[in-house]
């Protein structure tokens, strides 16, 4: 049977995004007309996902509402003649099924991914972070390939995303390093995190996606606290590899740009790109953005 069960984490303080998430997600945060989580399901229902096991913590229940049916909305909905507003809500109804557990103190991504265990036991699953979108509009099959690789051969124990990012960039995210030759699937010898520009063994960087064997959990148990006592799922992905298991790396193809929504920055900068793809506003908002860029006004 293909995997069909993801795991995604959603448990995160979102610090580097306050005041906006100090009461609300920053998974929930809009861009465009949707949260970014509602992106992250349905990309994954794009590639078959049909069991969704999401990761939460204190202040996220606006998540768990969110994918619920909302009866009396629709109720009002329909009482009130909008049938165009109700087609808003066709998401609720997806193939989708969700379960919840809490990740009761944030101590880091791979401590997110161990809480899933005793739901996941002894299955392959995929794990897809809540506050990244891959491609505009989502429109990316990134993870059925991730799928179709890990399923090539049983002594594959984990499959991972990358994405190219300009030299200078390496020194922000876990790099791999490829094992021979790199196209557009690669075997892993290692990954670096935020290697210095010089020492980098490419410019290929994890990129929010993956597919573990159930062996994962077992190098997460054995990973130490790193930096503010996170447990990071790169270390773990590491041990995985040092334990002889086979790593694979995807390489996102130039239209599947991941949107990492933890700072500021790539949050404007998201959310710009999703508007002026709008088939409604866009061009709108497009000859505003030129107005206002031609204006003398200082920025
Ligand atoms: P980040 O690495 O961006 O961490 O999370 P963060 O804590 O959310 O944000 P900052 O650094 O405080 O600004 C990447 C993904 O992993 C989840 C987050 O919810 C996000 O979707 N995560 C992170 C957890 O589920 N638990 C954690 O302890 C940390």
């Amino acid at each position: 049977m293909t995997i069909d069960l993801a795991v995604v984490p959603v448990a995160g303080q979102g610090t580097r995004l306050l005041p906006a998430t100090k009461s609300q997600p920053k998974e929930m945060l809009p861009v465009g007309r949707k949260p970014i989580v509602q992106y992250v399901v349905e990309e994954l229902a794009l590639s078959g996902i049909k069991r969704l096991l999401f990761i939460t913590g204190a202040s996220k229940t606006s998540i768990e509402n969110h994918f619920d049916i909302n009866g009396e909305l629709i109720q009002y909905l329909r009482e009130t003649g909008r049938e165009d507003q109700l087609a808003e809500l066709d998401f609720e109804r997806q193939q989708m099924e969700y379960f919840y557990t809490r990740q009761r103190r944030p101590l880091g991504l791979g401590h997110a991914v161990l809480c899933a265990r005793p739901l996941i036991m002894n299955q392959p699953f995929v794990v897809a972070l809540g506050d990244s979108i891959i491609g505009l509009h989502a429109q990316s099959k990134i993870v059925q390939r991730l799928i179709e690789q890990f399923e090539r051969s049983d002594d594959i124990k984990a499959v991972v995303a990358f994405e190219e990012v300009p030299r200078e960039e390496v020194v922000r995210y876990g790099i791999a390093k490829p094992r021979g030759e790199v196209d557009d699937v690669f075997e892993l010898e290692d990954l670096i995190e935020k290697p210095d520009i010089d020492e980098a063994p490419s410019n290929l960087a994890v990129a929010a996606r993956y597919v573990f064997a159930p062996e994962i959990f077992d190098m997460l148990e054995q990973t130490p606290p790193g930096k503010a006592g996170e447990i990071q799922l790169t270390d773990a992905i590491r041990l995985l590899l040092r334990n002889g298991a086979k790593g694979i790396g995807v390489r996102l193809a130039p239209e599947e740009r991941r949107y990492d929504i933890g700072n500021f920055e790539s949050y404007f900068e998201a959310f710009v790109e999703f508007a002026l793809a709008d088939p409604l506003y866009g061009e709108g908002l497009h000859k505003h953005l030129q107005a206002l860029l031609n204006s003398q006004r200082p920025v």
